[in-house]
Order: structure tokens, then C-alpha cells, then sequence
């Protein structure tokens, strides 16, 4: 596929690329749909910035991109600490010589509990991550964006089908998650006119991680009891999707492929909850 997008590429005049001379910073790209998408918007010729509060694997994936002879740095910490907000721009500024192209808010991880169990710290911390740290990430990111140097910019908001039809145990996420599709619709009515930022939310269904990985244990174990049930029954294709799936999404998105889709959702749910 990856040969298929660079001969088309070439064709459309992106020899070097379709993120060629750009910077990204991609939060909670230490491994999952992150990871991916560092890969393979290094392949694309754009720099990263490895944003996770995993040290030690958030080097590792920029030691790895360097290693195979592209440009990527490492800048961990927590995204719920303002001043690591700060921290991250200043670095990424400087690492892409004053510009920053692209910002896939990404990170995150899920707390789960029925409603009546539901604490004020599930809650908080959930809406923290997945809806107010996006928000403070794009106000931090304004002086970037804002400007008219005719360039690409792109902001996308990793969402998920929890946030577009909701899921049982998952009030906090599934409001977080919705958040983030008005999140990126303002973005797109307030920075499209004067300055050209795309803004678009890609909202995944089952795709396999880490994050995943331990529900989807529980949930198969329980199909199999209940006497072999069809794996993924909810999913047309009968499958999850890989990360590199995913991250093909946010590429195709963020690249000159999609430039006149703004204000969006996509799904990439293997087409359940259509
Ligand atoms: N995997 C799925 O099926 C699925 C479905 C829908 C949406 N999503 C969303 O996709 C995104 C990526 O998920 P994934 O499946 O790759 O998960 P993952 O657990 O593999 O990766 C998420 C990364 O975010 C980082 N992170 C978490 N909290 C952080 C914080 N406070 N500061 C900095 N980094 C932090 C983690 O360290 C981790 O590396 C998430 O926003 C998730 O909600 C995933």
C-alpha cells in the first residue's frame, strides 16, 4: 500500500512526500495508533514529535524513526500537567525551526464504570484527558496555526464510536469523546477563514492495542461460553482493525489527499454503527 500511495503521490507532485518539509506532533505516540502514525508520517517525509508520558518507549520510537533514517525527537511528560503543554511546544518549536504543521491529539486511556459507580475522579480525570487537554493543546498551538505563510496546517482529534453513539460503562469517555467532534467543528468555522486549518476528527471502532488488548480477552472468553457466538458479530468486515489501519486514516487525512475536508468525522469502525 505504502508503494501504491508513493506512486500516486509522485504523480500528484509529492516526490518527496505528502508531509515532506512539515512538523507533527502526535500525543501518546509511544506505541498504538500513535506509534503508527509517527512511522508512517515519517515515511511521508514529516518530522515528529514523540509526545507520551511513557519515557522510555517514547525514545525508543523516535530512536528507532532515527535509526531508519528519519527525523523524530522525544518530548515525554504528562498531558494533564499544564506547564508539560508549555514544555512540548517550546521544544517542538524549536526542533521544527519555529513551525509546527500538524497536532494529532491522541493520547489517552479509558476508566470504565456503570453510571451509579461512576466516581467524580473517574470522571475528571477522563474528561481531562480526552476533551480540556486537546483544547489546551490547540490554544498552545494558536501562534503556530494562525498564520499566512500559505502552508499546510492540520489539527486531528482522535475520537471514538463510544463518543458518537455511546457505550455502556463508558459515560466519561463517551462525553469526552463527543467533545471532541464540537472541539474540532469550532476549530474549523474559527481557523479555515484567514488562515486555512483543516480540522478533523477520525473516530475508531475496535482497533487492536494495548488499550483493547485486556477487554477484548474478557470479551471473548465470555463469547465462548455463552457456546461460540460469532467473533465481531457488531462489525461488517467481522474483524477489528490494526494500527497501522488507524494511523493510514490520519495520514490520509492530514495529507494533501483530504485537503478540502475540514470540520469532519470519519469513522474507522470496519463500518459498525452505521
Ligand atoms: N484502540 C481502540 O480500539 C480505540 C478505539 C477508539 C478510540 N481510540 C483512541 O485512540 C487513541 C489511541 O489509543 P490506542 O489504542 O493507541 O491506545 P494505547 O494505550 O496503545 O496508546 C495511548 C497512549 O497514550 C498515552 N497517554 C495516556 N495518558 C497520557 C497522558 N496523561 N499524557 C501523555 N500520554 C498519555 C499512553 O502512554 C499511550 O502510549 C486514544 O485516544 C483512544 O481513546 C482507540
Amino acid at each position: 500500500m505504502s508503494d501504491r500511495i508513493k506512486q500516486i503521490a509522485n504523480q500528484l507532485n509529492y516526490p518527496k512526500g505528502l508531509l515532506a518539509s512539515q512538523v507533527a506532533i502526535i500525543t501518546g505516540s509511544s506505541q498504538g495508533i500513535g506509534a503508527e502514525c509517527a512511522r508512517l508520517f515519517v515515511n511521508e517525509g514529516s518530522r515528529v514529535i514523540v509526545s507520551d508520558i511513557d519515557a522510555a518507549k517514547a525514545s525508543h520510537v523516535a530512536d528507532k524513526i532515527r535509526g531508519n533514517g528519519g527525523e523524530a525527537v522525544a518530548v515525554p511528560g504528562d498531558l494533564l500537567r499544564d506547564e508539560y503543554i508549555k514544555e512540548l511546544f517550546g521544544k517542538a518549536a524549536e526542533f521544527g525551526g519555529g513551525k509546527i504543521h500538524t497536532i494529532v491529539n491522541n493520547a489517552g486511556f479509558t476508566w470504565d464504570a456503570v453510571i451509579h459507580k461512576m466516581t467524580d475522579k473517574h470522571w475528571e480525570t477522563i474528561v481531562a484527558l480526552h476533551a480540556t487537554v486537546p483544547f489546551k493543546l490547540v490554544r498552545e498551538a494558536a501562534p503556530y496555526f494562525r498564520t499566512k505563510d500559505g502552508e499546510p496546517r492540520n489539527i486531528l482529534k482522535i475520537s471514538s464510536t463510544s463518543g458518537l453513539h455511546g457505550n455502556a460503562s463508558q459515560i466519561n469517555y463517551a462525553i469526552a469523546k463527543a467533545g471532541g467532534v464540537g472541539l474540532t467543528k469550532t476549530i474549523a468555522k474559527e481557523w479555515g477563514p484567514g488562515f486555512g486549518v483543516r480540522a478533523n476528527t477520525v473516530a475508531f471502532g475496535h482497533i487492536e492495542t494495548r488499550l483493547t488488548a485486556n477487554k477484548e480477552a474478557g470479551t471473548f472468553v465470555k463469547k465462548q461460553k455463552a457456546g461460540g457466538v460469532v467473533p465481531y458479530i457488531d462489525i461488517p468486515l467481522r474483524r477489528p482493525g490494526s494500527a497501522t489501519e488507524a494511523a493510514s486514516t490520519i495520514l490520509a487525512i492530514a495529507s494533501p489527499f483530504s485537503s478540502h475536508i475540514s470540520g469532519q468525522t470519519i469513522s474507522v469502525a470496519g463500518g459498525r454503527n452505521m
